[in-house]
């Protein structure tokens, strides 16, 4: 009888322990082909982006400021949230590959320099449903800006890299602008 007992004891606490680790863990090595990943590719993607601040249906709107960005040079404290549409060509009625929403902030009291955070939301061929999270320093009034990509999601899973920015066109009566993007990513 003591045996027996001895024996479902030692069965229980062995079945806890292999319970604890199959369904209990909090870290455990995989390897890359169990999430499906193949090969790290380079891609170059190349889009207009399109800043259209004033207008009937504006694209960017300024959501906050502080009391003395009236009085900055560089608009100062200024937030503006967007949902710009980026197309194949600087025409904005070309083909709309997909689309970038955040924020910038002007967080530069020297020149106009922007805080960018945003997410590229691509509609287009096998990155449709994709996305691409940069976070950056965007002056401008620079001839090339350069920020980084910070991550992504569906094919993007995994990716890092970097756009630049170029201007194309800027209104300096309505700061409506037109911006050539040019970003490298690595994904798998
Ligand atoms: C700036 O805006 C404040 C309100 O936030 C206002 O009181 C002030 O007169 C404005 N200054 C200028 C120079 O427009
Ligand atoms: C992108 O995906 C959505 C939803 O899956 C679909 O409705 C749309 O037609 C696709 N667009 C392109 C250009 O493939
Ligand atoms: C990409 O962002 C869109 C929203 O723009 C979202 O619906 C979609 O789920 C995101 N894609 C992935 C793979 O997370």
């Amino acid at each position: 009888m003591a045996r027996n007992h001895l024996i479902l004891s030692i069965l229980l606490l062995f079945s806890a322990l292999t319970a604890s680790e199959s369904d209990q863990y909090f870290s455990k090595k995989i390897s890359p082909s169990s999430l499906g990943l193949k090969k790290e590719k380079l891609t170059h993607l190349h889009f207009y982006f399109h800043d259209i601040v004033t207008a009937k249906n504006p694209t960017a709107v300024e959501v906050a400021e502080a009391a003395m960005t009236n009085t900055s040079s560089t608009h100062f404290g200024a937030v503006l949230v967007m949902d710009d549409p980026l197309t194949v060509s600087p025409d904005v009625n070309s083909k709309m590959v997909g689309r970038a929403q955040g924020i910038y902030a002007s967080a530069s009291q020297s020149e106009i320099g922007f805080l960018m955070v945003l997410n590229f939301a691509f509609m287009e061929g096998k990155f449709n449903g994709s996305n691409l999270s940069v976070l950056g320093r965007n002056a401008i009034f620079s001839g090339v800006r350069e920020m980084p990509i910070v991550g992504g999601s569906g094919v993007f899973r995994f990716s890092r890299g970097y756009a630049q920015a170029k201007t194309h066109t800027i209104d300096l009566q309505t700061n409506n602008a037109v911006v050539e993007y040019n970003v490298y990513v690595f994904h798998h």
